[in-house]
């Protein structure tokens, strides 16, 4: 098959990962979720001890932690050094300190190497992120930025972690202002990327019209 990547990048909640999932199936392609490895590094250095604040002892977790990202679209998973991490990175320890171990640049620029090597590995990919059309995959065949009004995303996100949806909106909020304002690869819109809202879109509508937009490419 073709060589094929697409960056899905946008702020949590926007439907990235619901939607890069989607897509992958119908491309036939693999599914590559980089929040979950910043999620996986930010569990290791959770469970070694060290102060979030200390960035070079939290680089030194980072580059000694082993870690496995599954690709099936159907069944994404998180290895780190052996152990499953699929629900503990999902929980609100890991959720409340990523921001700041994905702040670290000796983090990033570990895991946007690894990025790249897995995509180049994948082939056909569907990369989910915050930084993939700007740093990560900058000749993507698609680049998509998806939003989504920040009501909008804090009822998708509290339905999917039965969370109350005002502490939910707080946290989206306090993580938006951090992913976009930090040095090291901010979340922002790459320059040639196609913005959807998907605010009161359907899931099958936003991945058609990604489908479209990618078949109007060739
Ligand atoms: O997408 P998800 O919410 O799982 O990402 C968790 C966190 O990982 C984000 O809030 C952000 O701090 C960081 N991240 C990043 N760059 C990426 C993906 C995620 O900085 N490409």
């Amino acid at each position: 098959a073709p060589r094929c990547v697409v960056a899905v990048d946008g702020p949590s909640g926007s439907g990235k990962s619901t939607v890069s999932r989607r897509l992958a199936r119908a491309l036939d392609a693999r599914y590559l979720d980089t929040g979950a490895m910043y999620r996986g590094v930010t569990w290791a250095v959770l469970r070694s001890g060290v102060a979030l604040a200390d960035a070079a002892a939290v680089a030194k977790v980072a580059e000694a932690a082993r870690l496995e990202s599954g690709t099936d679209p159907d069944a994404p998973t998180m290895t780190v050094d052996g152990v499953a991490v699929d629900a503990p990175i999902r929980g609100p320890e890991v959720t409340a300190a990523v921001s700041a171990v994905a702040a670290v640049p000796a983090v990033r620029r570990l895991l946007v190497a690894r990025q790249r090597d897995l995509i180049a590995a994948a082939g056909r990919v569907v990369v989910e992120g915050r930084d993939i059309g700007t740093v990560v995959a900058p000749d993507a065949a698609l680049k998509v930025y998806l939003t989504a009004s920040p009501a909008e995303r804090a009822r998708r996100r509290s339905a999917e972690d039965a969370a109350d949806e005002a502490a939910t909106a707080a946290d989206l909020a306090r993580r938006d202002t951090a992913d976009s304002t930090r040095a090291a690869d901010p979340l922002q819109q790459a320059a040639d990327a196609v913005v959807l809202d998907t605010t009161g879109l359907g899931i099958d509508e936003v991945v058609a019209e990604l489908r479209a937009l990618l078949a109007a490419r060739g």
